[in-house]
Protein backbone atom coordinates (compact mmCIF):
# COMPACT_ATOMS: atom_id res chain seq x y z
CA UNK A 1 0.00 0.00 0.00
CA UNK A 2 2.06 3.29 -0.88
CA UNK A 3 -0.54 5.65 0.58
CA UNK A 4 -3.53 6.06 3.04
CA UNK A 5 -5.33 7.82 5.24
CA UNK A 6 -6.76 6.76 8.70
CA UNK A 7 -10.30 7.22 8.70
CA UNK A 8 -11.95 5.43 12.12
CA UNK A 9 -8.78 5.16 14.96
CA UNK A 10 -8.33 2.29 17.43
CA UNK A 11 -10.05 3.64 20.25
CA UNK A 12 -13.16 4.54 18.05
CA UNK A 13 -13.44 0.75 16.96
CA UNK A 14 -13.09 -0.38 20.54
CA UNK A 15 -16.08 2.22 22.18
CA UNK A 16 -18.24 1.00 19.05
CA UNK A 17 -17.51 -2.33 19.88
CA UNK A 18 -18.67 -1.53 23.53
CA UNK A 19 -21.72 0.19 22.95
CA UNK A 20 -22.64 -2.64 20.39
CA UNK A 21 -21.87 -5.66 23.13
CA UNK A 22 -23.87 -3.77 26.04
CA UNK A 23 -26.85 -3.47 23.88
CA UNK A 24 -26.29 -7.30 22.26
CA UNK A 25 -26.19 -8.46 26.38
CA UNK A 26 -29.11 -6.53 27.25
CA UNK A 27 -31.42 -7.58 24.51
CA UNK A 28 -30.31 -11.36 24.60
CA UNK A 29 -30.42 -12.00 28.31
CA UNK A 30 -31.90 -15.10 28.94
CA UNK A 31 -31.62 -16.49 25.26
CA UNK A 32 -29.74 -19.15 23.29
CA UNK A 33 -27.37 -16.32 20.94
CA UNK A 34 -25.16 -17.79 18.43
CA UNK A 35 -22.98 -15.12 16.95
CA UNK A 36 -22.57 -15.97 13.12
CA UNK A 37 -19.20 -14.48 12.07
CA UNK A 38 -18.69 -13.94 8.29
CA UNK A 39 -15.70 -15.11 6.92
CA UNK A 40 -13.30 -13.24 6.55
CA UNK A 41 -13.69 -9.95 6.88
CA UNK A 42 -15.28 -10.09 9.96
CA UNK A 43 -13.30 -12.16 11.44
CA UNK A 44 -11.38 -9.49 13.98
CA UNK A 45 -14.24 -7.94 14.66
CA UNK A 46 -16.12 -11.08 15.98
CA UNK A 47 -13.25 -11.56 18.31
CA UNK A 48 -13.77 -8.55 19.81
CA UNK A 49 -17.59 -8.18 19.84
CA UNK A 50 -17.49 -11.72 21.44
CA UNK A 51 -15.23 -10.64 24.79
CA UNK A 52 -17.52 -7.63 25.20
CA UNK A 53 -20.99 -9.65 25.30
CA UNK A 54 -21.20 -10.72 29.22
CA UNK A 55 -23.98 -13.24 28.60
CA UNK A 56 -22.80 -16.89 26.53
CA UNK A 57 -22.93 -17.32 23.54
CA UNK A 58 -22.18 -19.89 21.09
CA UNK A 59 -20.07 -18.63 18.18
CA UNK A 60 -20.08 -20.08 14.47
CA UNK A 61 -18.93 -18.96 11.01
CA UNK A 62 -20.37 -18.85 7.34
CA UNK A 63 -18.18 -17.87 4.53
CA UNK A 64 -19.40 -16.18 1.21
CA UNK A 65 -18.21 -15.07 -1.41
CA UNK A 66 -19.46 -12.22 -3.58
CA UNK A 67 -17.42 -12.77 -7.04
CA UNK A 68 -16.17 -9.76 -8.55
CA UNK A 69 -12.99 -7.75 -8.46
CA UNK A 70 -11.06 -6.21 -5.89
CA UNK A 71 -13.30 -3.35 -5.06
CA UNK A 72 -17.03 -4.85 -6.00
CA UNK A 73 -18.26 -7.32 -5.03
CA UNK A 74 -20.63 -8.90 -8.67
CA UNK A 75 -24.15 -9.25 -6.35
CA UNK A 76 -23.94 -12.84 -6.69
CA UNK A 77 -23.92 -14.34 -3.27
CA UNK A 78 -22.24 -18.10 -2.85
CA UNK A 79 -22.08 -19.96 0.57
CA UNK A 80 -18.35 -21.35 0.53
CA UNK A 81 -18.55 -22.72 4.19
CA UNK A 82 -21.93 -23.24 6.18
CA UNK A 83 -22.26 -22.93 10.15
CA UNK A 84 -21.23 -26.64 11.88
CA UNK A 85 -24.20 -26.18 14.36
CA UNK A 86 -27.61 -27.01 13.97
CA UNK A 87 -29.19 -23.47 14.43
CA UNK A 88 -32.61 -24.75 14.42
CA UNK A 89 -34.85 -22.96 17.25
CA UNK A 90 -31.63 -20.83 18.06
CA UNK A 91 -31.79 -16.79 17.99
CA UNK A 92 -28.53 -16.19 15.78
CA UNK A 93 -26.94 -12.78 15.23
CA UNK A 94 -24.93 -12.20 12.28
CA UNK A 95 -21.22 -10.48 12.69
CA UNK A 96 -19.96 -8.94 9.40
CA UNK A 97 -17.37 -6.33 9.25
CA UNK A 98 -19.20 -4.23 6.77
CA UNK A 99 -22.40 -3.52 4.79
CA UNK A 100 -22.34 -2.11 1.47
CA UNK A 101 -24.64 -2.69 -1.20
CA UNK A 102 -26.92 -5.09 1.43
CA UNK A 103 -26.96 -8.18 -1.45
CA UNK A 104 -24.29 -10.39 0.76
CA UNK A 105 -26.35 -9.21 3.83
CA UNK A 106 -29.63 -9.77 2.92
CA UNK A 107 -28.80 -13.01 1.18
CA UNK A 108 -27.55 -14.05 4.64
CA UNK A 109 -30.71 -13.50 6.30
CA UNK A 110 -33.07 -15.40 3.76
CA UNK A 111 -30.51 -18.26 4.58
CA UNK A 112 -31.25 -18.21 7.88
CA UNK A 113 -34.15 -18.02 7.82
CA UNK A 114 -35.35 -20.96 5.85
CA UNK A 115 -33.21 -22.81 8.79
CA UNK A 116 -35.92 -22.38 11.30
CA UNK A 117 -34.06 -20.03 13.46
CA UNK A 118 -35.74 -18.44 15.96
CA UNK A 119 -34.84 -15.16 15.03
CA UNK A 120 -32.25 -13.92 12.36
CA UNK A 121 -30.63 -10.52 13.17
CA UNK A 122 -27.50 -8.22 11.74
CA UNK A 123 -24.55 -6.60 13.57
CA UNK A 124 -22.05 -4.71 11.72
CA UNK A 125 -19.11 -3.00 12.30
CA UNK A 126 -19.66 -0.59 9.50
CA UNK A 127 -21.90 0.62 7.58
CA UNK A 128 -21.81 2.25 4.08
CA UNK A 129 -25.08 3.57 3.44
CA UNK A 130 -24.40 5.47 0.28
CA UNK A 131 -24.09 2.60 -2.46
CA UNK A 132 -27.10 0.48 -0.89
CA UNK A 133 -28.89 -1.51 -3.86
CA UNK A 134 -30.86 -3.27 -1.37
CA UNK A 135 -33.35 -2.03 1.61
CA UNK A 136 -31.35 -4.75 4.84
CA UNK A 137 -32.74 -4.02 8.25
CA UNK A 138 -29.67 -3.53 10.42
CA UNK A 139 -30.57 -4.12 14.10
CA UNK A 140 -27.37 -3.24 15.80
CA UNK A 141 -25.51 -0.51 13.26
CA UNK A 142 -21.42 -0.02 13.81
CA UNK A 143 -20.22 3.07 12.26
CA UNK A 144 -21.41 5.41 9.30
CA UNK A 145 -18.40 5.55 6.57
CA UNK A 146 -18.50 7.42 3.52
CA UNK A 147 -18.69 5.97 0.00
CA UNK A 148 -14.71 5.40 -0.01
CA UNK A 149 -13.45 1.96 -0.39
CA UNK A 150 -11.45 0.91 3.27
CA UNK A 151 -9.29 -1.80 4.41
CA UNK A 152 -8.23 -2.76 7.67
CA UNK A 153 -10.24 -3.91 10.86
CA UNK A 154 -10.96 -7.25 8.76
CA UNK A 155 -11.41 -5.89 5.45
CA UNK A 156 -8.70 -6.43 2.68
CA UNK A 157 -7.72 -4.98 -1.03
CA UNK A 158 -7.00 -8.46 -2.91
CA UNK A 159 -6.65 -10.30 0.32
CA UNK A 160 -3.98 -7.88 2.40
CA UNK A 161 -4.65 -5.35 4.95
CA UNK A 162 -7.00 -7.33 7.09
CA UNK A 163 -4.85 -7.18 10.32
CA UNK A 164 -5.06 -3.11 10.41
CA UNK A 165 -5.76 -1.74 13.61
CA UNK A 166 -7.12 1.23 12.36
CA UNK A 167 -10.00 1.39 9.35
CA UNK A 168 -8.07 3.28 6.65
CA UNK A 169 -8.81 4.62 3.28
CA UNK A 170 -6.94 3.68 0.17
CA UNK A 171 -5.16 6.51 -1.58
CA UNK A 172 -3.00 5.11 -3.97
CA UNK A 173 -2.40 1.31 -4.17
P1 LIG B 1 -22.22 -5.98 0.28
O1 LIG B 1 -21.97 -5.10 -0.89
O2 LIG B 1 -23.06 -5.27 1.33
O3 LIG B 1 -22.82 -7.28 -0.14
O4 LIG B 1 -20.82 -6.24 0.94
C1 LIG B 1 -20.08 -7.35 0.63
C2 LIG B 1 -18.75 -7.37 1.29
O5 LIG B 1 -17.89 -6.54 0.53
C3 LIG B 1 -18.61 -6.84 2.71
O6 LIG B 1 -18.95 -7.76 3.66
C4 LIG B 1 -17.14 -6.57 2.75
O7 LIG B 1 -16.42 -7.73 3.09
C5 LIG B 1 -16.84 -6.15 1.34
N1 LIG B 1 -16.69 -4.69 1.28
C6 LIG B 1 -17.63 -3.74 1.15
N2 LIG B 1 -17.09 -2.51 1.16
C7 LIG B 1 -15.76 -2.68 1.32
C8 LIG B 1 -14.63 -1.78 1.44
O8 LIG B 1 -14.74 -0.55 1.42
N3 LIG B 1 -13.42 -2.38 1.60
C9 LIG B 1 -13.23 -3.73 1.65
N4 LIG B 1 -14.24 -4.59 1.55
C10 LIG B 1 -15.50 -4.08 1.39
MG1 LIG C 1 -17.57 -9.26 4.53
Amino acid sequence: MVKYKVLISEERLKENVKELAEQISRDYEGKELVLVGVLKGGFIFLADLAREISIPVKIDFISVSSYGNATESSGVVKIIKDVDADVTGKHVLIVEDMIDTGVTLNYLKDFFSTKGCKSVKICTALNKPARRKTDVVIEYKGMEIPDEFVVGYGLDYAGKYRNLKEVVVVEEI
